[in-house]
C-alpha cells in the first residue's frame, strides 16, 4: 500500500512536476524463425495515455533512425520485416503530450539472435524399417516462408533414438542414416 502510493506519487512528482517522462522498461527482442517482435514493459506511471515510439537504424550498411511506429498504444512492435541479413538499432521511447522520455535500445542481428525451432518430424514404420522424415524449420514471416536452410546453408539433423523402456539412447546424424530423410 505504502509502496504504491510512493509509485503513484512518484509517477506524479515525475510527470506532473519536472516534466520528466520515464523511459520503457526491460526492452528486449523476441525473435523465432525470423519473427521478431520488440518487447517492453510500461513504465510504472499509469497517468494519462502514454504511447510509444518505436525507430530502426541499421548499423551496416550504415543509415539513420527510421520511424518504425509512431502513437502505439501497445508495448510490443512486430519489427520482422526488417531485413534478416542486417545489423540494427532499435529503440523505443515514452510519449505523453508534448513530451517524451529518453530512448530505451536494443541491439538486433535477425541471423545470429532468431531462434531455430525444432523440424517437423514425421515417422513411419514399414517392413520393419523406420522412417523418419524432416521438414523444416521454415521462416516465419509474412511475405517469406522459405526454409532458414537457404539463410544458413547446408545444414544437419541429429537424432537421438532409443528404445522405449532402455536408457540406452543412440545420437545419429542424418546424413549417415539410409533410413532417415532430412532433404528439404
Ligand atoms: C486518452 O485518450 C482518449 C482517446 O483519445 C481520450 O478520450 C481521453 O480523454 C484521454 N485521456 C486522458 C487522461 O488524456
Ligand atoms: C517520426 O515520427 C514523428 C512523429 O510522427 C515525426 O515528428 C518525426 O519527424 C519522424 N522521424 C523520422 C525520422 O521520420
Ligand atoms: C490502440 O490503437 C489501435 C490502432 O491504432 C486502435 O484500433 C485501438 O482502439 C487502440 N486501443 C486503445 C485502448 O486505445
Amino acid at each position: 500500500m505504502a509502496a504504491a502510493l510512493r509509485g503513484a506519487l512518484w509517477g506524479c512528482l515525475l510527470l506532473c512536476v519536472s516534466g520528466i517522462v520515464p523511459k520503457p522498461r526491460n526492452a528486449r527482442i523476441s525473435s523465432v524463425n525470423f519473427r521478431s517482435v520488440l518487447l517492453w514493459d510500461p513504465p510504472g506511471v499509469r497517468k494519462g495515455n502514454l504511447s510509444y515510439t518505436v525507430q530502426a537504424k541499421s548499423i551496416f550498411p550504415k543509415q539513420n533512425f527510421n520511424n518504425v511506429t509512431t502513437n502505439l498504444n501497445v508495448t510490443e512492435c512486430d519489427v520482422s520485416s526488417l531485413s534478416v541479413y542486417g545489423a540494427y538499432v532499435l529503440r523505443v521511447r515514452t510519449e505523453w503530450e508534448d513530451e517524451h522520455s529518453d530512448w530505451a535500445v536494443v541491439r538486433f542481428k535477425p541471423m545470429a539472435d532468431t531462434v531455430i525451432g525444432p523440424p517437423s518430424v514425421n515417422v513411419k514404420s514399414e517392413s520393419g524399417t523406420l522412417h523418419v522424415d524432416f521438414t523444416g524449420p521454415a521462416a516465419d514471416r509474412e511475405h517469406d516462408k522459405w526454409s532458414l536452410k537457404q539463410y544458413y546453408g547446408s545444414w544437419i539433423y541429429r537424432i537421438l533414438y532409443w528404445k522405449k523402456g532402455s536408457n540406452k539412447k543412440i545420437l545419429s546424424r542424418s546424413s549417415i542414416l539410409l533410413a532417415l530423410s532430412g532433404t528439404k
